[in-house]
């Protein structure tokens, strides 16, 4: 990949592959640059649209909060038969109050991230409502991380909005 994003497709696994990239914060020009990839390499498996779809949403808000938020972070995928897995992994400011920021609609986007129509208080929520498992951890002053699970058998049990 261009721009030494750091895209490492490791195919030494029979039906693993994983990878990761490199997120540099405050690099809008490539907003969505690691989020695309993962969709390229998802749809290259022959993975099901609708999963696809829902990995793609979560990694881009994921990939977005990095940059409008954090300093540097990296974005891991591992994907199997049973399931793709996303981390997302910052140094950053951290989130103070995790059930705060859940809330739709919440934000602290300066204005001018606002401008570039982010900001909306949308994204950890859509992370959520488009991972089967999501996972959030933040410590202040050093960074976050997310961990999403999207699993592709799409009527296996536990499916976050069939309860
Ligand atoms: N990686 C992060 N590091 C530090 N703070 C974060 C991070 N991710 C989210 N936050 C905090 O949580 C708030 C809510 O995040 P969320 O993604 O839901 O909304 P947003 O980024 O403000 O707007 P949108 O995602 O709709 O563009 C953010 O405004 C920010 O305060
Ligand atoms: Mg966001």
């Amino acid at each position: 990949m261009k721009g030494g994003s750091g895209a490492v497709l490791n195919k030494s696994m029979e039906k693993n592959y994983e990878g990761s990239f490199h997120i540099v914060g405050g690099d809008f020009s490539r907003a969505g640059e690691a989020s695309t990839e993962l969709k390229s390499i998802l749809q290259s498996l022959g993975i099901e649209k609708e999963i696809v779809r829902r990995a793609s949403i979560a990694t881009f808000e994921a990939e977005m909060n990095i940059i409008i938020y954090a300093t540097a972070g990296i974005l891991r995928y591992v994907i199997t038969p049973e399931e793709i897995r996303i981390i997302a992994e910052d140094m950053g400011p951290g989130i103070e109050d995790i059930e705060l920021a859940m809330q739709e609609g919440y934000s602290t986007a300066p204005e001018w991230v606002r401008e570039m129509g982010w900001g909306s208080g949308m994204g950890l929520p859509n992370m959520k409502k488009n991972s089967d498992e999501f996972y959030i951890d933040s410590v202040v002053g050093e960074g976050t991380r997310v961990e999403m699970v999207i699993r592709r058998q799409i009527f296996s049990e536990g499916r976050s909005n069939d309860h």
